[in-house]
């Protein structure tokens, strides 16, 4: 493997800023767009297009054709979260530079570095037989609406002997996973409005109401200090794990402790303390604030008594909960525990439906064969907490849905300093060409 002409290559992807959800990186977005076309064309696709490119395209396209060989789906995205906050990182989001064998760049693990690496196995393996499919999207991080609405105007997209999506990671170090399940995702905004509008904090503090405050007795009210959601009706869906992935679960090698320590840095973990961590991550839904806006937040001091004030929030979805009925259960439950003296109303910006993968079919012993033979363990099937919206949609021909990673726990995703292991990564390479021919050898 050329790895300085690899690590090259990806260097320019991630140099890219294509932040999906920031209007000033539009061209940023199609710019990434771009490359992943011109890589298709460069491995032969028949047929490359932007389909849906009213907002960011999703790049699709066709491999050479294979009569006989079974036809396999790509799906990943290109673009990417904001990098902020930018003084946190090391070396700039967007200036690729490798440290201690390491990859650290926005995008470098979620999700350009794994599209990377499965086109680049690709090539790796000369023309292996299969005939590929790709749809390789830009607004993964924004919800995937136009690759939704897409799929349901031209559902044959989907039509697959298998799906394959890397965008997840190991569990652990050394240990490579297929996903049996994601979170959804019930993304909204929470405004309250007390009064017509801003009041100086003297004249009117003590007599007038303040939307921030609230605005956070309602937040508070919604989640209490044990971590249980209060929102009537919301646990009603959730169904325990089986007793056959709480026994796996527990015998990964994953420590609470280590996680605390480790991984969220902090001074204790948070949540319903009368399940495992990994319960809570997996299994049970959540309920996020991301961030409050209004008032006055500038540099100095300003004495005001806002009149309206926003919370982005977010819930978690399990398995078996629907995202129209938790829309409406957070509706509910916010008009309810708002107090009749304000305004409150929520905006729904984006969601996704929990994802359910069965991992039974012969294409999952593929996988789990092509990790062993390169890195020397199997896949062990575990579920995410994170999403990815259109993982159902995907599914919805009835082809298997391969949802694994080459990523690590500690990537630090949407955060900063994100990074790729270099191993990981050449590893990934020889993984999905190992896949590959072990799929072309089926047919
Ligand atoms: N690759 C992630 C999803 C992920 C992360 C799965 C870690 C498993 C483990 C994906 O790019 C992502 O971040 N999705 C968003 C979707 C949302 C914006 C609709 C998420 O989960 O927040
Ligand atoms: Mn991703
Ligand atoms: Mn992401």
């Amino acid at each position: 493997m050329d790895t300085d002409r690899l690590l090259q290559q990806l260097t320019d992807f991630l140099r890219i800023p294509s932040v999906s959800t920031l209007p000033a990186h539009s061209a940023d977005c199609r710019a990434a767009a771009e490359w992943v076309a011109a890589e298709l064309r460069r491995l032969g696709c028949r047929e490359v297009q932007f389909l849906a490119s009213g907002t960011h395209p999703v790049v699709w396209g066709v491999g050479p054709e294979v009569p006989g060989a079974p036809t396999l789906l790509l799906y990943g995205h290109y673009d990417v979260q904001p990098p902020d906050p930018l003084d946190e990182w090391t070396t700039p989001p967007f200036q690729p530079s490798v440290r201690d064998g390491r990859l650290f760049a926005r995008g470098a693990a979620d999700d350009k570095g794994q599209v990377f690496c499965l086109l680049k196995a690709i090539e790796a393996a000369g023309r292996p037989p299969v005939n590929f499919r790709f749809l390789i999207e830009g607004e993964e991080e924004y919800g995937s609406r136009v690759l939704f609405d897409l799929l349901r105007r031209e559902p044959e997209r989907t039509r697959a002997d298998a799906v394959l999506i890397a965008d997840m990671a190991y569990v652990a170090p050394g240990w490579p996973a297929v996903y049996t399940g994601l979170r959804g995702l019930c993304y909204a905004e929470i405004t309250v409005r007390s009064a017509k509008s801003d009041l100086h904090s003297g004249e009117f503090g003590g007599a007038a109401p303040n939307a921030h405050e609230e605005l956070l007795r309602l937040l508070g009210r919604l989640k209490g200090p044990d971590g249980k959601i209060n929102i009537p009706g919301l646990y009603a869906a959730v169904k325990r794990p089986t007793r056959t992935e709480l026994t796996t679960w527990r015998g990964l090698p994953f420590s609470e402790t280590q996680f605390l320590k480790q991984r969220v840095q902090a001074k204790a973990l948070a949540g319903l303390k009368q399940y495992s961590v990994l319960e809570r991550l997996w299994a049970l839904p959540t309920f996020e604030i991301h961030g409050v806006l209004g008032g006055f937040t500038g540099e100095g001091a300003k004495t005001v008594i806002p009149a309206e004030a926003t919370a982005k929030v977010s819930l978690r979805l399990v398995p078996n909960q629907k995202l129209k009925t938790v829309e409406r259960q957070l509706a509910a439950a916010v008009k309810r525990l708002a107090p009749r003296r304000v305004q409150a109303s929520v905006r729904f910006l984006h969601g996704a439906d929990p994802a359910v993968v069965p991992v039974d079919h012969p294409a999952f012993g593929l996988l789990d064969r092509a990790f062993r033979e390169v890195v020397g363990r199997g896949t062990v099937a575990v579920r995410a907490g994170g999403s990815i919206p259109v993982v159902p949609a995907l599914g919805k021909s009835g082809a298997p849905v391969v949802l694994t990673g080459i990523g690590l726990p500690d990537d630090r995703l949407h955060a900063p300093n994100e990074k790729l292991d270099l191993k990981q990564l050449w590893d990934g390479i020889k993984v999905f060409r190992r896949f590959y021919e072990l799929l072309g050898a089926e047919a």
